[in-house]
């Protein structure tokens, strides 16, 4: 098949750059655009963006020319958004108007009744509801604009999607999350390094009611949330890359955590035709003092979150990796679920 052409809105930042990355030699699509703020458009993509990954820049990205966030100067089918909130807010409507799918990585519409909060593994029916937005909207042009959820919440809800069927009932919360969830410039080195920052602004209010959305049921026409409370405390730790989460989870039938695990270890979700999908979506983890970022965060090419120190109560930790599995690697995998529905 003809590869489908992708663009980055916010091109140049931390998440944008992992797009860029995500999106070298993917078998479905191809990157033919570059948008950034006015302080970037016109330059090169190479003199704009100050590379900050590990992974060389990729060529064809280099020599591109950058362009405004305006849906007349971007070619492509697909946009990938790594917008600051408030300019997502303001120009992805205008993307999805004017006939762009718009795989959004920005907070902005994801609590939007209409707009899908997607983890593939876990709600991908909830994609129906484009449709129904494309309707309300008045959007002829076949454009649409899907969400995938806040990179602290995308790692504990897929370790709670086989727990489900146990009936939960509440959950509590704590994370570790790294200084790179900030973007470069977010957390100054002298606040953070030996430090911990028991505070992450608008963190915990979305931790705490994105997953119903998410672990919630389309009934054709509308997502109902899941029947469960969270209760998050977040905290920013001195580690690059990878959010560590301790959970506390009620349910109704009191599973043991022999239960758990095998939950766990048998849940496959049967995305195995995404070209982006890890083979293990939940990795179980028996080591005692396993998942660690540093050890753990790249699994599943950073696509697979681990699970480890599963105990009564239930308690258990969970990591993942926060640019990828929690940002752009969770957009292309929500975009390659768009071509397997025949949406793009
Ligand atoms: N970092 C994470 O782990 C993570 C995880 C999940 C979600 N997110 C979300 O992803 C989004 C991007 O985060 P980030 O960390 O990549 O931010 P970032 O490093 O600050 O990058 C922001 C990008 O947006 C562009 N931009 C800024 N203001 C703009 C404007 N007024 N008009 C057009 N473009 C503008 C910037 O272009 P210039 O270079 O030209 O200024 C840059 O390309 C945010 O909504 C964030 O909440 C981040």
């Amino acid at each position: 098949m003809a590869k489908i052409k992708a663009g980055v809105l916010g091109a140049t930042g931390a998440v944008g750059q992992r797009f860029i990355e995500g999106l070298k030699d993917h078998p479905w699509f191809e990157l033919t655009s570059l948008a950034a703020s006015e302080r970037s458009a016109g330059k090169k993509y190479s003199e704009a963006a100050r590379w900050r990954l590990e992974s060389e820049m990729p060529e064809n990205a280099a020599d591109m020319t950058v362009v405004n966030v305006n849906p007349k100067e971007v070619d492509a089918d697909v946009v990938f958004s790594a917008l600051p909130s408030d300019e997502a807010k303001r120009v992805e409507l205008d993307f999805a108007a004017a006939g762009f799918a718009v795989a959004s990585n920005a907070g902005a519409y994801r609590m939007a009744a209409d707009v899908p909060l997607l983890i593939p593994e876990c709600n991908q029916e909830h994609l129906e509801i484009v449709k129904i937005q494309q309707e309300k909207r008045g959007w002829s042009t076949g454009g649409f604009l899907t969400t995938n959820p806040n990179c602290t919440t995308i790692m504990f809800t897929l370790a709670l999607k086989p727990l489900m069927k146990f009936g939960i009932k509440s959950v509590q919360v704590a994370s570790m999350q790294a200084v790179s969830g900030a973007g470069y410039e977010g957390v100054p080195s002298m606040a953070i390094l030996g430090n911990i920052i028991p505070y992450i602004g608008g963190e915990e209010e979305k931790v705490e009611t994105e997953p119903q959305k998410i672990l919630g049921t389309f009934d054709g026409q509308k997502i109902i949330d899941a029947d469960f409370t969270v209760s998050a405390s977040c905290h920013r730790v001195p580690v690059m890359d990878g959010h560590t989460e301790a959970l506390w989870v009620c349910m109704a039938e009191d599973p043991t955590p022999e239960e758990v695990k095998k939950a766990m270890l048998s849940f496959d979700p049967g995305l195995g035709d995404l070209p982006t999908s890890p083979k293990k979506a939940l990795i179980v983890k028996d080591e005692p003092d396993r998942p660690q970022p540093r050890l753990d965060r790249n699994r599943g090419n950073g696509m697979s979150i681990s699970v480890g120190r599963i105990r009564s109560g239930i308690r258990f930790i969970c990591m993942g990796h926060n640019t990828v599995r929690g940002a752009a690697g969770a957009s292309i995998l929500n975009a390659e679920l768009m071509v397997k529905k025949g949406l793009l």
